[in-house]
């Protein structure tokens, strides 16, 4: 799909995410709603309290915007440790950051990871070179401390995903403009993918393992040819683990035994688990295959594929010219193998990632892990789509603190639940196992792999609650809540779809909102939980905005919460991906979540036109903080770019780049507290 925009030459469309492929229904309205939700909120009574607290510290009176405002936020008299003074919302080509803190490239598209990976050459690209440099769009991040097992912070593996290529903004020749056609006003563009360019996309997609070290003068840097550095991409070869794994869904002429898959796709959030492996979701995986309107209509393959919105024709990426196992009418089951959660032991360079079918299939985000020894593992992860659902996966066996080898496994059994949001605020996990409730043979699922590969399906017929495109979903580790970003969801309520309900209480949801969660004992295996809305995000002058009562003034507002990360004092640090309050770049914000400040955001970072600012993550004594810029420059094409960031200067594209921040003064010092 292409479209001119803002006088932009070209967009391309990469994700698919605000097509509806739920089915539809009526809801209340939000009016129904809020009056519901504010007589059961006592925390609309510290709004007063907690703006008279803040006006007090600033002396500033009627301040109304949050770069006046804060000041009041001063360490020791609230306890959350944020003590940075907001920035404004920003647009133009170069990062932004609150003052006192500096903002480091540390890994860009290209950068070589091996002793002999070619130097970085975009107009000399290779596929060969490629598989030996950093991949393409950065976006979870996590950070493992060497020595393993450690908890150092000047020195670790950076373990991050590379979702997806921009071809128009990689190649030259990708992108032709032609004249608009016969009674059309935009130019059509036509994109040419060849065998050598999807052969280099193949391999900037997957994840990038570098090991990465702290100087004496606190400046980072990768350690080129580190023993763990290793590239995983979409040529990797994959073993498919868990109730699915040897199912006939899962078999291809490549693979008769339904046990192993080349290649991870559009690898999007995820998390680091306490035994030191990296959970990696597989989101917009539906982009890359081709040709569903050939499937037999009466076929689990078409039902599926209209449920997870592959292309009914040719892709737009068209690697299916070139891959059989890219087009539907060749492998119709290729698909199945994509969309799930894939664990990678980055501590052991040779081990073969594992796609954990037990965590089901489908756009897969999160991957928060709640672990206590001797306890069932708990992850968390939500499927990013309008009207998709929130998840989490319990496992069977226990957590082992002192034996890492007894939980390499655990992912493979245990139970995926799916969220309910009662209106009163209250909560059910229900379990999606065969032969219960609605999931037995008469409705499609006569075993558990049935279930699992079509999780969409499952979760349909019992009745799960249609988020607003439910993306990051992580723990707090302070207070044991825990917190699902909900990007937004324009098509709420909108013509047939599906209306408001008390945890999506917004029709036209172009802001997106944040849920806080409690589990029931705070017990994060318990099947009940409370919940309440912590931001509903979009400007304070919108009255459906709400910044956990804070007084909306003094906030610096967003909207499109996308990824989140906590600090060490519990700040929750929300990034956003599409923002559109203010026409602003896209940023980070950091969010008391407890105390006089909860809610009181405040913008600490922004990217540059056209990115996504996404996996934030700390270092373990917080004096790190990296950054995914995703996407930078996103909106233009070789030849007519829109900036080249991180090289502005110099540069001939764009490059997706990790940063680091850290505090000017002393970039050993914690950057919260
Ligand atoms: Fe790749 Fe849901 O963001
Ligand atoms: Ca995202
Ligand atoms: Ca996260």
């Amino acid at each position: 799909m292409t479209t001119v925009v803002n006088g932009r030459p070209v967009r391309i469309e990469h994700a698919e995410d605000d097509k509806v492929y739920s089915t539809t229904g009526r809801g209340r309205t939000f009016g129904d709603i809020l009056a519901a939700r504010l007589n059961r909120r006592d925390g609309v009574k510290g709004i007063a309290a907690a703006s008279a607290i803040t006006l007090a510290g600033t002396g500033l009176g009627a301040s109304t915007s949050a770069q006046n405002a804060t000041p009041g936020a001063t360490p020791g008299t609230t306890g959350n440790g944020l003590t940075f003074q907001a920035i404004a919302a920003a647009t133009g080509n170069e990062v932004q950051v609150a003052e006192g803190f500096q903002v480091q490239p540390l890994a860009s598209w290209g950068e070589p990871i091996t002793a002999d990976a070619p130097e970085f050459d975009p107009e000399n690209q290779t596929a060969a070179a490629q598989a030996q440099q950093v991949g393409y769009n950065c976006d979870f991040v996590g950070f493992i401390s060497l020595p393993l097992g450690s908890d150092a912070s000047d020195h670790g593996l950076l373990v991050f995903n590379n979702e997806y290529t921009n071809g128009e903004l990689m190649f030259p020749d990708y992108v032709t403009i032609e004249p608009p056609a016969e009674g059309e006003e935009e130019p059509t563009i036509v994109l040419n993918p060849t065998q050598e360019i999807v052969d280099i996309e193949l391999e900037a997609h997957g994840m990038t393992v570098v090991e990465i070290i702290r100087d004496e003068a606190g400046a980072w840097s990768i350690v080129r040819d580190g023993e763990y550095n290793r590239r995983i991409t979409a040529t990797t070869e994959m073993e498919l683990t868990g109730p699915v794994a040897g199912s006939d869904l899962v078999r291809t002429n490549a693979d008769t035994e339904g046990r192993t898959v080349i290649g991870t796709l559009n690898n999007c959030a995820g998390g680091v688990t306490p035994w030191g492996t990296v959970i990696s979701g597989e989101e917009n995986f539906n982009q890359y295959f081709a040709n569903a309107a050939q499937l037999d209509p009466e076929s689990v393959q078409a039902l599926s594929a209209a449920r997870y919105g592959l292309n009914e024709e040719a892709s737009d990426r068209g690697w299916e010219k070139f891959y059989d196992r890219f087009d539907l009418t060749k492998e119709p089951n290729e698909p199945f193998r994509f969309g799930w959660a894939v664990e990678i032991d980055p501590t052991d360079p040779t081990s073969t990632p594992k796609k954990r079918t037990a965590l089901g299939r489908n756009k897969h985000e999160g991957h928060t892990s709640v672990a206590v020894d001797g306890r069932p593992v708990v992850i968390y992860s939500g499927d990013d789509q309008v009207f998709d659902y929130a998840y989490k996966f319990v496992t069977a066996g226990n957590y082992n603190a002192s034996d890492r080898a007894a939980n390499l496994d655990l992912l493979d059994e245990g139970t995926l639940y799916v969220a309910v949001f009662a209106e009163d605020g209250t909560g059910e996990w229900l379990p999606l196992i065969q032969g219960e409730g609605e999931l037995t043979e008469e409705n499609g699922f006569a075993t558990q792999a049935d279930v699992l590969v079509n999780t969409r399906l499952a979760a349909d017929l019992m009745g799960a609650t249609k988020m607003d495109r439910p993306e990051d979903f992580e723990t707090n580790p302070v207070t044991g809540k825990v917190y699902l970003a909900c990007t937004n969801n324009g098509n709420r309520g909108v013509e047939d779809n599906y209306g408001v309900d008390a945890a999506n209480p917004r029709a036209e949801n172009i802001w997106g909102h944040v849920i806080e969660i409690t589990e029931a004992g705070n017990d994060h295996a318990s099947t009940t939980f409370e919940w309440n809305l912590f931001i509903t995000a979009g400007p304070a002058d919108d009255q459906t905005t709400d910044y956990a009562g804070f007084d909306k003034s003094l906030v610096s507002a967003f909207s499109a919460p996308d990824n989140v990360t906590f600090d060490n004092l519990g700040n929750i640090w929300i990034s956003t991906d599409g923002n559109r309050v203010e026409d602003a770049n896209d940023g980070l914000f950091a969010v008391p979540t407890e105390g006089d400040e909860r809610g009181f955001a405040r913008r600490f970072f922004t990217v540059p036109d056209g990115a996504e600012c996404s996996g934030p993550c700390f270092t373990p004594d917080n004096s790190a903080l990296f950054i995914a810029v995703q996407h930078p420059g996103e909106g233009g094409y070789w030849g007519e770019q829109v900036n080249t960031w991180p090289n502005n200067e110099s540069g001939i594209v764009p490059r997706p780049t990790v940063v680091v921040v850290t505090r000017s003064d002393d970039p050993t010092a914690p950057i919260v507290g």
